[in-house]
């Protein structure tokens, strides 16, 4: 596993940052075997990439119709709630640029059974890549406690092993998540965290200095791994790694 991190100056930075990476990987991911396979994350802080993506410069960059769009978890909602992440990605993304519709594969979170959901989402998964789930790229966020995806401290799909998809009772929550699995999110080829805000700072310093919350149990063996942060987020860290800063 490859790991770099990168601290901008400010959120901003670290979007454009962010998108940019994006539209490398796309780029690259296309040339290379005609498609590109992004998992994206939810929750409030990719929003603003996914608006940057929808926008120019990025926007006439990016070969949308070899995107194919999966998530890396989801909510136990239907997609038209507010809490919904595939309506947060299709009202800041995917309803702006011009998506073959087959290419965008979202959680069936409506189904009233949250095993049921996880179990067809995994078929989706295993139609799509067959044998092994390798996404071009994993998009994830950070929770404040080192949850990243739906894999939160002491949840049961933490463990999961075997299985692709886990639906995942989030008792801090008390709520019913659906979430890829750690070895799913460790098999992918480029694994961006995207992290903003000091509420961030402690689990930033966790999962980058060995801690066992889930954040830090992100190692793609075959893969890269890319922390962006802005510098408030990476304060923490860097009080006791001081990195090589990047500006963008
Ligand atoms: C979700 C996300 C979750 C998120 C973090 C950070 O469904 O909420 O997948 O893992 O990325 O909680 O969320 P914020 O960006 O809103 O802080």
């Amino acid at each position: 596993m490859r790991r770099r991190i990168e601290v901008f100056e400010d959120r901003d930075q670290a979007l454009r940052r962010s998108a940019e990476e994006f539209r490398s990987l796309a780029l690259s991911s296309v040339r290379a075997r005609g498609r590109f396979d992004v998992a994206l994350a939810g929750g409030s802080t990719p929003k603003g990439l996914y608006a940057l993506l929808a926008r120019e410069p990025f926007r006439a960059r990016i070969p949308w119709s070899r995107t194919y769009f999966f998530w890396g978890d989801e909510r136990h909602v239907p997609p038209d709630d507010s809490e919904s992440n595939f309506r947060m990605a299709w009202e800041s993304l995917l309803s702006k640029v011009t998506i073959p519709s087959g290419n965008v594969h979202r959680v069936p979170s409506e189904m009233r059974n949250v095993a049921e959901a996880a179990a067809l989402y995994e078929r989706v998964l295993r139609d799509h890549f067959g044998a092994k789930p390798r996404f071009d790229l994993v998009l994830l966020g950070l929770g404040p406690e080192g949850h990243t995806a739906s894999l939160f401290p002491g949840s049961a799909a933490l463990k999961e092993r075997r299985r692709w998809v886990r639906e995942n009772w989030v008792k801090k929550l008390h709520a019913w998540r659906i979430t890829l699995s750690l070895p799913v999110i460790n098999a992918a080829k480029n694994v961006v965290f995207l992290v903003a805000g000091e509420e961030k700072a402690a689990a930033v310093r966790g999962a980058l200095t060995g801690s066992e919350m889930p954040a830090g149990r992100v190692r793609p063996s075959q893969g890269k791994l890319l922390w962006i942060l802005d510098r408030e987020a990476a304060v923490k860290f860097m009080e006791v790694a001081p990195t090589r800063r990047s500006s963008s």
